[in-house]
């Protein structure tokens, strides 16, 4: 596919659109006085100065982000959390009422919920039993009007990454937008997407601060795709989507990378001791590979086990209604003590 033809892909409302121009996009130099956005001149009631509209465009963030990323600054688009990166992507690629997305369950449930705001119908190929895309039903599945096919990897809730051959057929036979969700790249051994950006234009990437960097509360979200698809989304978003405290302290966070990569190993490490901890407990029936920060557990009983946990203050995801997790509890893995109380609870559960 070339881009030209992805850009065909777009809404014909948002090929055309004039986005609206803010104060900052008109003047962007150095001045000594700023009378042009109705902001207050005076400051605001906090210490920081916050009393100035963020930069549209994140310029300082997206270049140092460009650099640890290895990408170039025009190939990223940066939301109020990857959710909003979801729900633009159908803004400004689905036609309510027409188009369809490719969604294939179990997995991360905004996919489906941004599709049905936008109302755009969703057509789902389910993973195969150890949790792969059908490659076979994707492809039977796709029409005239599918505008885009969403993989998550490594997947929630399964927690695998996606195999890249299967993945390689979709976008090179799919004439529609793919999309690699990599929330939780940073704890799998395997390559990000990223670096196949330049080969693939119709395929769109995206990361968040959420995860490895341990910035949820911050919400920012990345997307990594051709500069025409990111124009695409610039002009479609709102003016000042990142606001900036959230621009500032990203960038602080990037400067620090060394620390998210400490944070990282000692997850991985947690993780490889949970799964050795749980694997040994009798309710535990099956504890699924991870490439996350996350174990997908079977247990005999996993609504008991829910309830259970949750009477002993302990809050895990109950997944058991998704397709292929039948009995299947989702755990985040926590700080060493809160692993080996989840651990120990268990055990006494087990004793009862
Ligand atoms: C696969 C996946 N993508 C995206 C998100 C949300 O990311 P953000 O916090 O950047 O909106 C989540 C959150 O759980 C997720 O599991």
């Amino acid at each position: 596919m070339t881009i030209e033809e992805t850009v065909k892909l777009a809404r014909p409302n948002i090929l055309t659109l004039k986005p609206y121009a803010c104060a900052r996009d008109e003047f962007k130099g150095q001045a000594d006085i700023f009378l042009d956005a109705n902001e207050n001149s005076m400051g605001s009631v906090l210490s920081e100065a916050m009393n100035r509209y963020p930069d549209p465009l994140q310029v300082k963030l997206k270049e140092k982000i460009a650099e640890v990323k290895q990408v170039n600054p025009n190939q990223i688009f940066l939301g109020n959390g990857s959710d909003e990166a979801i729900d633009l992507l159908y803004r400004v690629f689905c036609q309510p009422g027409q188009d369809s997305v490719i969604i294939q369950p179990p997995t991360y449930g905004m996919y489906g919920v941004s599709a049905n705001i936008n109302d755009v119908k969703i057509l789902e190929a389910p993973l195969t039993p150890d949790f792969q895309p059908d490659v076979e039903k994707v492809i039977s599945l796709t029409g005239a009007y599918t505008k885009m096919i969403f993989f998550c990897s490594p997947n929630n809730p399964s927690a695998n990454i996606m195999d890249v051959e299967n993945v390689k057929m979709i976008l090179t036979k799919f004439p529609g937008i793919v999309i690699i969700d990599e929330a939780y790249i940073d704890f799998s051994e395997k390559k990000s997407w990223i670096e196949e950006l330049n080969r693939y234009p119709n395929l769109v990437v995206m990361q968040t601060f959420s995860k490895a960097w341990g910035m949820a509360g911050l919400r920012l979200g990345m997307l990594f795709a051709h500069p025409q698809i990111i124009s695409l989304m610039n002009k479609t978003k709102p003016p000042y989507n990142v606001n900036e405290c959230t621009q500032k302290l990203a960038f602080a966070a990037l400067s620090n990378k060394n620390h998210k990569d400490e944070m990282v190993k000692m997850l991985l490490s947690e993780r490889a001791n949970l799964i050795n901890g749980l694997s040994a407990l009798k309710p535990v029936k099956k504890v699924y590979p991870s490439d996350a920060n996350f174990l997908l557990v079977k247990f005999n009983d996993a609504g008991k086990m829910y309830k259970d946990l949750m009477n002993r203050s302990i809050i895990v995801r109950n997944r058991s209604s998704m397709p292929g997790c039948d009995n299947c509890l989702r755990i985040t893995v926590g700080k060493p003590d809160e692993n080996k109380r989840l651990i120990q609870t268990i055990k006494e559960l087990d004793t009862k």
